[in-house]
């Protein structure tokens, strides 16, 4: 069996001679495909040993090279899928492997990202050589959003660790990172319109944590790394709740004028912005102006959970303000379940988290033209205890252990939702226990591969799974990072 997680849609091995990767293996790609290209150039010269570099594909109808063809791995983009939804065909991709070469074909480059995830999972060390087998693939996602939400605000991770979990959603052909910004603890994103925000409000964080924040710089860079690897950014400003740091930051978000302290504790839903403060309008109306000129992308989060300090008409009309803010911005709407409360622009994508509450509101807001983005904390919250006495997370929403994490499927998990409403599928790690990159990493593997089962093409095959992902160990540990051995998995290192 191929170690592939997530499981392609289909898989033909055909038991011939595979392809050898030898010193004069080039990657040829058009210039469009240079990002990829160089992401499979990369991951070829580590697993060889050698340097194995990228040169311009031929002009189409010109023969390849004068001289003799050298072994190579073809990048082309192409083939697309008619009859298939456009936002699920654009990242489907065929890859074919024999001694003769190597072909990776998508419509888009994000797609050949995706073929050059299963690329790397295939490869093989021999004695003497890296091979990849004779194979012909073909696949094609479930969902179109397949997510990981980072809260940085609780605990700060460095760009530098963003980045690595960015080379895990790559990994793991996930394509969006949501981080979670702002919160009571900290505001993590420096605004050129607000520099007050990190200057006053990003130097703590849970427990008297050091904390920190991502200037302007840092914040292209991470969007970059993001962007050549197939990823997109969907950064949150939480509003009206969560915003302890704000009001810490600008005293004048406070109805007296009076800001509160910091806050270093765990706590929710005591902190609220107020739509009678003359500041807040503004206030809102720059943040996500300042968001959108700094990333790229459709979607701006704006948070809306847990707003339990927020009388409910008031409620609603902050999300609208701060709907408004989003799209006077050119962006389209994300937030969390609680914004179903309020009206909502046509293709405002609904994040469904709280297991607990009852979930016809999104249900109603899906009727009205919502799509909705599933995160159930019962399955997808990778800071939960993967058992009791765990030593790392919390269990408010249950222990997570791999199988309940990967056996749940998508369309009929919320009861009444009409599974073409569902846009897909996003773990999140919140971090108030989760203090360092390992304990970070340590929640999200073995967990996110499931996950990423589940959102790419929910298998459902727990036993085929568990083989699967067990020699995706050795891989975690040849990158340096921290997981979870589950007792579900026999695995191999
Ligand atoms: C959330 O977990 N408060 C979205």
């Amino acid at each position: 069996m191929l170690p592939l997680v997530p499981r392609p849609a289909s898989i033909r091995t055909r038991g011939g001679a595979p392809f050898a990767i030898v010193p004069g293996t080039v990657v040829l790609a058009p210039a469009a495909a240079a990002g990829p290209a160089e992401v499979v150039a990369r991951v070829l010269g580590e697993a060889a040993g050698f340097v194995v570099p990228v040169q311009r594909a031929p002009d189409e109808g010109s023969r390849h090279g004068a001289g003799t063809p050298r072994p190579a791995v073809v990048l082309t983009l192409g083939g697309e899928q008619p009859g298939v939804a456009p936002d699920r065909a654009r990242e489907g991709y065929r890859l074919t492997a024999d001694a003769a070469g190597v072909h990776l074909t998508s419509p888009t480059v994000d797609g050949l990202h995706r073929a050059a995830a299963t690329l790397r999972q295939l490869l093989e060390t021999r004695a003497t050589s890296t091979i990849i087998p004779d194979v012909q693939i073909d696949d094609i996602p479930r969902y179109a959003w397949r997510g990981l939400s980072v809260d940085v605000a609780r605990h700060f991770l460095t760009a530098a660790d963003l980045e690595s979990v960015i080379e895990l959603l790559a990994a793991y052909k996930l394509n969006v990172l949501h981080v979670h910004l702002t919160d009571d603890q900290g505001w993590r994103l420096d605004l050129p319109s607000r520099p007050e925000l990190v200057a006053r409000s990003s130097a703590g964080a849970v427990g008297g944590d050091p904390g920190g924040a991502y200037s302007v710089a840092d914040w292209a860079r991470l969007v970059r790394h993001a962007a050549a690897r197939g990823v997109t950014v969907v950064p949150e400003i939480d509003v009206p709740g969560h915003v302890n740091a704000a009001l810490h930051a600008v005293p004048a978000l406070n109805p007296d004028g009076v800001a509160p302290e910091v806050y270093q504790g765990t706590a929710v839903g005591f902190s609220s912005l107020r739509r009678d403060v003359p500041e807040t309008v503004p206030f809102l109306a720059d943040v996500f102006a300042d968001l959108a000129a700094m990333t790229p992308g459709r979607y701006l989060h704006l948070g809306g959970d847990e707003a339990h300090h927020t009388p409910p008409d008031e409620y609603v009309r902050l999300v609208g303000a701060a709907v408004q803010a989003v799209r006077a911005a050119g962006r389209e709407v994300v937030g969390w379940q609680e914004i179903a409360a309020a009206p909502l622009p046509e293709g405002t994508v609904v994040q469904l988290w709280d297991t607990r509450a009852d979930p016809a509101p999104v249900v109603a807001a899906a009727r009205a033209g919502a799509r909705v983005l599933l995160s159930p904390a019962d399955r997808v919250y990778l800071d939960m205890a993967y058992r009791p006495g765990h030593p790392l997370g919390l269990d408010w929403a249950g222990c997570i252990e791999l199988h309940d994490a990967y056996a749940w499927d998508p369309a009929t998990t919320v009861p009444g939702l009409d599974p073409a409403a569902v846009i897909g599928v996003e773990a999140a790690i919140w971090t108030e226990t989760l203090r360092t990159r390992d304990d970070v990493m340590a929640m999200l593997l073995p967990r996110l591969a499931a996950v990423a089962e589940v959102a790419w093409s929910s298998s459902g095959d727990w036993e085929s799974f568990r083989e699967r992902v067990a020699p995706h160990a050795a891989s975690w540990d040849r990158a340096g990072l921290a997981w979870y051995p589950s007792p579900q998995v026999s695995w191999r290192r």
